[in-house]
């Protein structure tokens, strides 16, 4: 058996392939890396029964490992899926030419406005919107008669062309037979908000104009006769609904498309040119797929099925189905890598609808078997617990004996990270002794000023779980009992208000108590884990407004010197 990973690994952004196509949650690349090379040898399998955004497919398949990626949302399948499939780039960049010939002369108009410099006609790259007034706040564009990059406040041209467009909309779209998804907003946690506005379908996240320009260009993409580029085309057209929306907008002088958890129009919106878009994310498909070609190439192989795979006749296997039931034998996989969803942290199904639509012609995604806590969906957190200890009963009976599975995993609220470890020893699992570590986020994320006043968990916690059937309970069973870890919590609660010590902080030290505890106890006492959880956090709740406003102290301090440094 291996000794669990302990490298400090420094965090790196994404490289070109992950940033192709949005998926939320993305963890960094080369920690995920390093851990495959660290669980596991060249050919061997590795799965990641939730396989999100790619990571672990995409890095097994770098280093030459067959690799299984399961994903209840069908986005993620998809997304996961066109990462790791070559392209043959020279025909994308020929399709893409062609499409541009006819459409391109198309769109453009639809953003058509004035330069105020020379007068010359140019086009707007971005209309930003006053959402209450609906009117246009500022037009930022491109002039190709002087070469003027600028900002203008709108003309009387410039706010009829947008109402013509809207008021001939519904009669355009008839004329030309053209498709958008007229899907409506499913109640959730997520949307809710966005029904309350009044925002009822997921076209109104759309303004006409962009509306329409997405439902031209999809129309000529679907007549692109060569199926592999059709289908990268489509994924870029995909990639630039994260930018087309009402919900991008201006963060300072920085154009943002939807970044959020949650669906948010914010009260300046921007209208983003969707043919300026739809090229950037060209670009950026061809870089991502450049990047795949020379580190994947031909060892990707797409398995139809398991056996493909075990045979060694393929190298990848992509299933969009709930990892609750894996479609794998027993005891076949060398390693499991995986992020599983952190209780309510992100409600992937909820969001991803926003995509989905637009690629499965209108339908939303299924979200009975998603493990979450979401109170539409009627999952509490003894829910979210059951549906991950069937996803993880299933790792034990396909991973091989002795092996590890290795798994990501942070929450602010210990109650959830008590489920995840309560569910892994219940579906059989040992935490490892020293098979707790902890992970330091992205650099540049963690220093933005945003995440200085947040002060929430930005890295993350690498559990490594063991299989191993040896392992009896009294061998398990700890010394360690709830009165004194109940002593030993309070003194570092005591110790934190001491020392102005950030709540982020004190709950990464009462990881490495609790989580220990909660290993040896959840197999034969949940009463006491139970216990535990609940006395940490109600002692850290009856010191919610002191840890506020700590928190503000700090942020306060670190806005000061952050200014003060800027100045100098
Ligand atoms: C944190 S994300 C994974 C992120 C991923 N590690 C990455 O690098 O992008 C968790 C994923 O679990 C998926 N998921 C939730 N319930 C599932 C289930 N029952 N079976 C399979 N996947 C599920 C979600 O759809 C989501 O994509
Ligand atoms: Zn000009």
């Amino acid at each position: 058996m291996k000794a669990p990973f302990s490298k400090t690994v420094e965090a790196k952004p994404h490289t070109p392939v992950y940033t192709m196509h949005k998926y939320f949650a993305r963890r960094p690349w080369n920690v995920f890396s390093e851990l495959i090379s660290h669980y596991s040898s060249p050919h061997e399998i590795i799965l990641d029964p939730f396989c999100g955004g790619g990571v672990t497919v995409v890095e097994s398949l770098k280093l030459r490992r067959r690799t299984v990626g399961v994903d209840v949302n069908p986005l993620a399948t998809y997304v996961t899926e066109m990462q790791a499939k070559p392209v043959n780039s020279d025909l994308f960049r020929q399709a893409f030419l062609e499409l541009s010939e006819r459409v391109e002369q198309e769109i453009k108009p639809l953003y058509s406005t004035m330069c105020s410099k020379c007068g010359g006609a140019a086009v707007a790259d971005w209309i930003e919107w006053n959402e209450q007034a609906k009117q246009i706040l500022r037009l930022k564009y491109d002039c190709p008669t002087c070469g003027a990059t600028r900002e203008k406040t709108p003309n009387q041209d410039d706010i009829r062309l947008a109402e013509k467009v809207a008021m001939n909309f519904v009669q355009t779209v008839k004329q030309r037979g053209l498709w958008f998804p007229r899907t409506r907003i499913p109640n959730g946690d997520k949307t809710s908000s966005l029904l309350k506005q009044g925002v009822n379908s997921f076209s109104e996240l759309f303004t006409r104009r962009n509306l329409l320009a997405l439902a031209i260009l999809l129309k000529e993409i679907r007549k692109v006769r060569d199926s592999e580029a059709r289908e990268f085309l489509k994924f870029a057209f995909s990639s630039s609904l994260k930018w087309a929306s009402r919900q991008s907008h201006l963060r300072a002088q920085i154009v943002e498309g939807w970044a959020m958890h949650a669906y948010w129009i914010y009260p300046k919106s921007l209208e983003i040119n969707v043919w300026n878009t739809f090229w950037r994310r060209i670009t950026a498909v061809l870089r991502g797929k450049r990047y795949s070609n020379e580190h994947i190439g031909e060892y990707y192989q797409p398995a139809r099925n398991f056996k493909d795979l075990s045979s060694g006749k393929a190298s990848c296997l992509v299933v969009n189905r709930s990892a609750t039931r894996l479609p794998l034998s027993d005891e076949s996989v060398d390693a499991v890598i995986t992020d599983p969803p952190y209780g309510a942290n992100v409600n992937y199904g909820e969001l991803s609808d926003f995509w989905f639509i637009w690629l499965s012609g209108g339908k939303t995604t299924r979200k009975r078997d998603e493990v979450i806590i979401n109170r539409t969906q009627g999952k509490a957190l003894q829910d979210y617990e059951r549906l991950l200890y069937k996803v993880l009963k299933e790792c034990y009976r396909v991973l091989k004996p002795h092996r590890s599975l290795v798994s990501t995993f942070n929450s602010r609220d210990m109650r959830v990270v008590a489920s995840f470890i309560t569910a892994a020893s219940r579906a059989g699992f040992t935490l490892d002794p020293n098979g707790v570590f902890y992970q330091k986020p992205i650099r540049p994320y963690a220093t933005t000023f945003h995440a200085m006043q947040i002060g929430a968990f930005v890295g993350d916690f690498i559990f490594t779980f063991i299989k191993d059937p040896t392992s009896s309970l009294a061998r398990r069973a700890s010394k360690y009992d709830l009165p004194k870890l109940r002593q030993d919590l309070t003194e570092m609660i005591e110790d934190a208000e001491r020392n102005e010590t950030t709540e982020s902080k004190l709950r990464e030290n009462a990881y490495g108590t609790l989580i220990p505890f909660l290993a040896t106890h959840s197999q034969g006492d949940m009463r006491a884990c139970r216990e535990a959880v609940d006395f940490f956090e109600t002692t850290m709740s009856e010191r919610e407004v002191y840890f506020r406003n700590l928190r503000r102290t700090i942020t306060e301090r670190r806005r000061r010197a952050f200014l003060n440094e800027q100045r100098s």
